[in-house]
C-alpha cells in the first residue's frame, strides 16, 4: 500500500509535502516573471517551511499558508536567484540574486559535461593512449570540483571529471578505473576547460561483478524468513503524519537533505511532549586521504553538492524493508520546473529488536522478558558510487536512534603491478581504494517539554585518592552547563563517557530535576584534513563533534546554502562567530559523525554495510522505565 501525500483540500496541515499541483503553480509563477527566461533553471524547489511558532500553535481547521522555496540559475555564471513564491497570493513573495555561489550540481549539465567530454580531441587522445578507442564504453564520473584557487574555478559552473573502462553493459566501471586522467569541464557551458594526464598506469584485470550470475555459485542452504504480522503493523500514517506507541512525527522528503522528520512527540497520559522540532541530515562531506594530483582533490558534500532528497532511490517492498511496509512517496522538481513523483522514497517498518528488559528472580524462579521492537523510518541514497541508508529508530522505552548504512562500491585508482600505495587499500590486483572519511553532520532542533532548553556536558570522573575517597575508587557525574556557542564547540571522548543532556527550562520530573534528553555518541571521528586545507575550510563542520546554536530559521545547514565550490567559511563557522548566548534558549544541536574509511579487500566489489549513528537517549525525562506496561509476549515456548 502506498500513501500519497495528503493535498491541501484533503487534510492541510503546515508541514504536508508539496504536491505536484503545488510545484506546477510555483514554477507557472517564476516563468511567467519577466527575470526569468528559457535558460531559467530550477536546482531546488522545495517547502519554504511557516514559521515554528506558527506551525506549533497550528489547530486542525486553521488557515494554511503554503510558500515554496526555489533556487534558480539564469546562466551559466556563478550567481543564484532564491524565490519565493506565495501560493496562496499567487505571487513571488522575494526574489534575491546572490552572486558568487553556486547551486548544488544540476543533472542536466552533468550530461552536458559528459557529452563535451565524448568529443574531446584531448580527452580522446588519453583515452586512445591506453588503448581505449570506443567512447561509447568510458564511463565518465563528473565530481565536484571544490574550491583550489584554480583559474578554471572563477566564475564559473565547473566539475572534475575521472574515466572508467566499463566494456559491457553490466560492468562494474570502478573495477577499471582509467587512472591518471582527469577533466576540468566547465559543466554550465559544456566546455572543456582541461585534460590532465599524468601518465599511463595499466588497467586493473578483474571485472568486479557483484552479480549473482557472476558468482562461481549461489548459497543453497539459506532458508525462507518471513516476517508475518497478521494484524497489519502497529503504526498509523495520515497524510505525513506517523504514529506509533505514543511516538508521532511527520515525515517528508526535500531535495538536499534528504528525509526530514519534523515535530517528534512522545503522548505521556494524554498529553504530547515534544522531544524534537526538527530532524535531518544538514550535510556530509566524504574527504579522501591520498594527495595525488589524480585524487587529492576528492571531497564530495553530498547534501549540498548533489542533494540526498534528489539521489533518493524507489524502495522495494521485501528486499530493501522487510515487513509490513507503509510508504511515502517524495514529490520532488525537475531542473526545469516540472514535479516528479519517488514513489515509495520513505519506508516505514516495525523490526523486533531482541529483548527490551528482562530479569529472572533466583528466589521465585520467576522470569520476565519484554521484546524491544522500534518503528523504523528510512530512505536510501545512491551518489554515485556510493549508496547511504538513512534509518531513524524509535523504540518502546523513549530512545530515538539515528543510523547511517554505508553500503555501494569504493571510489578506486588503478596500481601499477607490484607497487604498494601509501594512501590507499589495495583491494584486487592492481587496484586500490584510497582512504577517506563518511562525515555526517545532523541538525536537531530539539524541543525538550518545550521551546526552551539549556545544555550541559557530562562526563563521568574519577576522583584522587583522600578523605572523601580512601579505596580509590570514587567517581563523579560531572554537569558542566554549555552557556556560550563557542563553549559548546566539542569534541567527543569516549574514556570519559562524555555525552550531552539537553534539560526542560520549564518541566521537572517527580524526583524534581528537569527532564532531559541525551545524546549518546557512536563512531565519532572528526576530519582529519588540516582546519586550514581547502576541505577544511569548507566542512568546519566536521572540526567538532559538536556545535550547539540558539534556533534561527535561516541557519539550516552545516556547511551554508552553496557548499558547491565554496571557498569555505560558511554555515556554523560563520554563525557560532557571534558567541550567542545557549542557556534557557531555543537549541539547536550539530551533530559531526561517521567514518573514517580504511578500505578492506572485504569492501570489494560491493561494500557489506557499514553502520555509524547515534542515540537520544530519555534520562529523567520519565519518572520510571516507561516500558513497564508492555504486555508479555504472547508465545514463549519452552
Ligand atoms: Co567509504
Amino acid at each position: 500500500m502506498t500513501q500519497v501525500p495528503s493535498s491541501p483540500t484533503r487534510a492541510p496541515h503546515p508541514l504536508d509535502s508539496l504536491t505536484t499541483e503545488e510545484i506546477a503553480a510555483a514554477a507557472a509563477l517564476v516563468k511567467s516573471d519577466a527575470r526569468f527566461d528559457d535558460q531559467a533553471r530550477f536546482a531546488y524547489v522545495g517547502l519554504a517551511e511557516p514559521s515554528k511558532p506558527s506551525v506549533t500553535s497550528f489547530a486542525s481547521g486553521d488557515p494554511v499558508q503554503r510558500d515554496v522555496r526555489m533556487v534558480m540559475t539564469t546562466g551559466p555564471h556563478a550567481r543564484v536567484v532564491e524565490v519565493v513564491a506565495s501560493l496562496s497570493d499567487r505571487c513571488l513573495r522575494s526574489v534575491t540574486e546572490i552572486d558568487d555561489v553556486r547551486p548544488n550540481l544540476l543533472f542536466e549539465e552533468a550530461l552536458a559535461a559528459m557529452t563535451a567530454l565524448t568529443t574531446d580531441v584531448a580527452w580522446n587522445a588519453a583515452m586512445a593512449r591506453r588503448g581505449i578507442t570506443d567512447p561509447a564504453q568510458v564511463q565518465i564520473d563528473p565530481w565536484p570540483a571544490g574550491n583550489f584557487a584554480s583559474p578554471h574555478e572563477d566564475g564559473r559552473r565547473i566539475c572534475r571529471c575521472l574515466p572508467y573502462l566499463r566494456d559491457t553493459p553490466d560492468g562494474n566501471g570502478y573495477a577499471r578505473p582509467i587512472e591518471g586522467v582527469v577533466a576540468f569541464v566547465d559543466m554550465a557551458r559544456g566546455q572543456v576547460l582541461e585534460v590532465l594526464d599524468t601518465g599511463v598506469v595499466p588497467l586493473p584485470p578483474e571485472s568486479g561483478s557483484y552479480y549473482p550470475e557472476s558468482q562461481p555459485a549461489l548459497r543453497q542452504d539459506l532458508r525462507t524468513l518471513e516476517i508475518v504480522q497478521p494484524e497489519g503493523p502497529s503504526f498509523t500514517v495520515e497524510g505525513n503524519l506517523v504514529r506509533w506507541q505514543h511516538w508521532s512525527l511527520r515525515a517528508t522528503l526535500d531535495a538536499i537533505e534528504g528525509l526530514v522528520l519534523h515535530q517528534i512527540g512522545y503522548e505521556d497520559q494524554g498529553r504530547l511532549r515534544p522531544v524534537l522540532y526538527r530532524a535531518s541530515v544538514s550535510e556530509m562531506v566524504v574527504p579522501y586521504g591520498d594527495p595525488g594530483p589524480v585524487h587529492g582533490w576528492k571531497n564530495a558534500f553530498d547534501a549540498g553538492e548533489w542533494g540526498l532528497g534528489r539521489m533518493a532511490n524507489s524502495l522495494e517492498l521485501g528486499c530493501d524493508c522487510l515487513g509490513e511496509i507503509r510508504y511515502l512517496d517524495g514529490v520532488l522538481a525537475t531542473e526545469q520546473g516540472k514535479s516528479y513523483v519517488v514513489k515509495n522514497a520513505v519506508c516505514l517498518h516495525e523490526e523486533d529488536y531482541g529483548i527490551l528488559w528482562r530479569h529472572h528472580d533466583g528466589r521465585s524462579g520467576r522470569t520476565e522478558v519484554r521484546r524491544s521492537r522500534r518503528l523504523v523510518v528510512s530512505s536510501i541514497a545512491t551518489v554515485g558510487n556510493y549508496d547511504y541508508g538513512f534509518y531513524w529508530y524509535f523504540y518502546l522505552d523513549g530512545t530515538i536512534g539515528f543510523e547511517v548504512k554505508l553500503t555501494g562500491v569504493l571510489s578506486t585508482m588503478a596500481v601499477a603491478p607490484g607497487q604498494d600505495p601509501r594512501f590507499a587499500s589495495m583491494v584486487a590486483p592492481q587496484l586500490a581504494a584510497p582512504y577517506h572519511q563518511h562525515l555526517f553532520n545532523v541538525r536537531l532542533d530539539m524541543d525538550v517539554d518545550g521551546t526552551t532548553n539549556s545544555i550541559y556536558e557530562m562526563e563521568a570522573r574519577p576522583l584522587p585518592l583522600g578523605v572523601d575517597n580512601p579505596w580509590s575508587n570514587a567517581f563523579e557525574s560531572c554537569a558542566t552547563l554549555l552557556r556560550t556557542e563557542t563553549e559548546a564547540q566539542r569534541v567527543a571522548d569516549p574514556a570519559c563517557s562524555r555525552h550531552w543532556k539537553v534539560v526542560s527550562s520549564t518541566a521537572k520530573n517527580r524526583l524534581g530535576r528537569p527532564t532531559a534528553y541525551k545524546l549518546l555518541p557512536g563512531p565519532t571521528p572528526t576530519l582529519l584534513a588540516s582546519a586550514h586545507s581547502s576541505v577544511g575550510r569548507r566542512a568546519a563542520f566536521a572540526t567538532k563533534n559538536l556545535w550547539v546554536t540558539p534556533y534561527d530559521p535561516g541557519e539550516r545547514r552545516a556547511a551554508g546554502e552553496y557548499p558547491n565550490q565554496h571557498r569555505g567559511g560558511d554555515g556554523l563557522p560563520e554563525w557560532t562567530s557571534k558567541n550567542r548566548a545557549i542557556v534557557d534558549e531555543d537549541l539547536v544541536l550539530w551533530y559531526t559523525f561517521g567514518v573514517t574509511h580504511i578500505p578492506r579487500p572485504e569492501d570489494w566489489p560491493v561494500m557489506p554495510v557499514e553502520y555509524a549513528g547515534f542515540l537520544l537517549v530519555p534520562t529523567g525525562f520519565f519518572d520510571r522505565n516507561p516500558a513497564l506496561d508492555l504486555p508479555p509476549p504472547g508465545h514463549c515456548h519452552t
